[in-house]
């Protein structure tokens, strides 16, 4: 019994002796050529674990650990004003490293990484930095109708390369698209890597000629655009902007970058929700100096009431919501939840409701129509986000009815409004620059109906004089006060109504 006791306190001894206190870095290669590092800054006391963890734009604080003497499982937190938002990490010290098991979502498959030790206060968020006084960035002068083109995330997320932006710009040059307007080629989260000696962005090998790239997309009569942070991690925990902003507004324009969409991501670890004006500011400041046009696009959820001061710090567009998904309860609660923040779009500063997701394939065509009429009827930017080489000949047409193209690029740059709503149906109006106004019935229930709106409630004094249906390229004829349309499941009926 003795003997018992004796070894069990060895064995005990032993494992509390296996002290995982310290630094430890977990260095993953990713395709593109970059490593993603999740760092873990553990204390332990006992069987107790507190510290931080770093994985991509999360900065967490472990506020439970149980388990022990050999393996534990770490529950973390962080909180940035708004949200709170845990993980769980399980840990255990083998002979060749410290080795974690998570998952980036709930919902997500667990992945295994072994950690191994790192340099003291490696992974230690940078110092916050001072910001600029506030102050009203002087306009561009772009973006006078809503940005129109294509972007890599939707579709392609981290798998967006080189080849892959020229095939966009070749599909677009080449299939109508810009002809109906669609101008700018976006490369969004994942084409970085580090920086080099002189603290200078590189790309990673996905991009391995960023100039030559824009080159070849200006060729084809088109504009490039690219993506980074105010923080120092991307939301995909590539490298950010953070402390570097004037240098990388310098090199977007030395490679001929035409629009930057800014995320704010990483930047939640350092900064308030209150400073985001500020930090904003600096790259809007940063991309004035920079010698080249570059629009402006804000991505930060639509936190702070963005539209308020989205264009004192120069945006041409700022994101009003969380990201959308491929699905039509997804697209329908972003878009007609926009109708009170209307007024704060115009001519060089939108509201942005997120990236389109027609032809991706999670919604059907009827939906996809909607998608296009609402963004549309908001003056929102339209950026493509599907495959542009891959889709069918209705998704194309979806993207390029010049019709409903007409209404989103009218140059009054008035967003549209709701001006009714009963049960499932909603009528939307937006005013135009020739005295029309584009009226669009909505039906999200689930069974055809009739929507109708009286033409005083659409604000017309009589029975208007013409309308135009704008999915069915026909004139309507119009009669009685009021306008009423047979409308599918999910559909719309769009016209172009004038009383003269
Ligand atoms: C955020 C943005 C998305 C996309 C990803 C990239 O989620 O809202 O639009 O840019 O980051 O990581």
């Amino acid at each position: 019994m003795k003997k018992f006791v004796l070894l069990a306190a060895l064995v005990q001894s032993y494992c509390l002796a296996a002290d995982l206190t310290g630094y430890w870095v977990a260095r993953d290669p990713l395709p593109d050529g970059t490593v993603r590092r999740t760092y873990l800054d553990l204390k332990q006391e006992g069987t107790r674990i507190t510290g931080h963890i770093r994985a991509t734009q999360f900065y967490y604080e472990i506020v439970d650990s149980t388990g022990g003497p050999d393996t534990f499982t770490l529950t973390a937190s962080m909180h940035d004003g708004k949200s709170t938002r845990s993980a769980k990490y399980e840990v255990k010290l083998e002979s060749d490293g410290l080795h974690v098991s998570t998952r980036r979502r709930p919902e997500a498959p667990l992945i295994h990484m072994v950690a191994h030790r790192g340099q003291p206060g490696e992974g230690a968020l940078p110092a916050r930095l001072p910001l600029p006084a506030l102050h009203t960035v002087a306009p561009n002068g772009l973006a006078k109708t809503p940005p129109m083109g294509w972007n890599s995330w939707n579709k392609f997320a981290s798998r967006v390369d080189d080849a892959g932006v020229r095939a966009s710009a070749d599909a677009i040059a080449s299939n109508g698209m810009k002809e109906a307007g669609y101008l700018y080629v976006n490369i969004d989260d994942t084409w970085q890597a580090e920086r080099d000696a002189k603290r200078e962005i590189q790309t990673n090998k996905k991009f391995p000629d960023m100039k030559a790239l824009a080159d070849y997309v200006h060729s084809k009569g088109l504009k490039l655009g690219i993506y980074s942070s105010p923080g120092p991690n991307t939301c995909a925990g590539y490298e950010g902007s953070y402390g570097h902003e004037e240098q990388d507004a310098k090199t977007y324009a030395k490679w001929g970058i035409d629009y930057l969409k800014y995320d704010w991501c990483g930047a939640r670890n350092i900064y308030k929700d209150e400073e985001m004006q500020a930090v904003y500011q600096k790259m809007g400041d940063a991309l004035n100096a920079s010698g080249r046009p570059i629009a402006y696009s804000l991505c930060q959820y639509g936190r702070d009431d963005v539209w308020k001061w989205g264009t004192k710090v120069g945006g041409n567009l700022w994101r009003t919501t969380g990201d959308i998904r491929d699905a039509w309860d997804s697209m329908t609660t972003i878009g007609f939840n926009q109708t009170d923040i209307a007024d704060y779009a115009g001519p060089g500063h939108w509201n942005d409701p997120d990236m389109l997701e027609i032809g991706n394939g999670g919604m059907t065509t009827t939906e996809y129509k909607t998608h296009m009429s609402l963004w549309s009827i908001l003056a929102a930017p339209l950026l493509a986000g599907n495959d542009l080489q891959h889709m069918s000949p209705e998704i194309l047409a979806i993207l390029t009815n010049k019709d409903v193209i007409a209404v989103d690029q009218d140059v009054a740059g008035k967003q549209g409004t709701r001006i009714s709503k009963s049960g499932d149906s909603e009528v939307w109006a937006k005013p135009l620059s020739d005295g029309s106004k584009a009226i669009a019935l909505f039906n999200r229930g689930g069974s055809e109906m009739k929507v109708s709106i009286t033409w005083a409630d659409a604000g017309f004094k009589a029975t208007p004089r013409h309308a135009r249906d704008l999915w069915l390229h026909k004139d309507v004829s119009l009669e009685g006060d009021q306008f009423v349309a047979t409308v599918p499941s999910h559909g719309v009926v769009m016209v172009r109504v004038s009383a003269r």
